[in-house]
């Protein structure tokens, strides 16, 4: 059951294995660092989809400081390359 392919809305998944967010602490002030680039490349290997640690969408809101941040647009190069990772092992990505 668990390796069978999985549907979450329109969202098709490869099995039923999920990665829950654990927040991390590897951001460099909001922005994805290298360090979480390679903790989520070994992490999304063989799971379905990964929800990435707790992310602020507002300054107000952050309360680590290495979260990752999705308040500004200055922040989206590093979340691309982020998504990019898990979905080269074949996950979906979530935040
Ligand atoms: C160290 C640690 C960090 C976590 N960080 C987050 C987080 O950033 N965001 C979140 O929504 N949940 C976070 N959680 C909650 C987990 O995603 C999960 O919901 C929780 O561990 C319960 O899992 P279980 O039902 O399998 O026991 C964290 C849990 C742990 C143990």
């Amino acid at each position: 059951m668990l390796l069978k392919e999985g549907k979450i809305g329109n969202i098709k998944l490869k099995n039923r294995i999920i990665m829950l967010p654990t927040v991390t602490n590897l951001s460099n002030e909001g922005f994805v660092s290298e360090r979480e680039v390679e903790y989520y490349k070994r992490r999304s290997k063989g799971v379905s989809l990964v929800i990435v640690g707790a992310s602020y969408v507002n300054k107000l809101g952050k309360f680590f400081v290495n979260q990752i941040g999705i308040d500004d647009d200055d922040k989206i190069q590093g979340l691309r390359k982020l998504s990019e990772v898990i979905h080269q092992n074949g996950a979906q990505a979530a935040i």
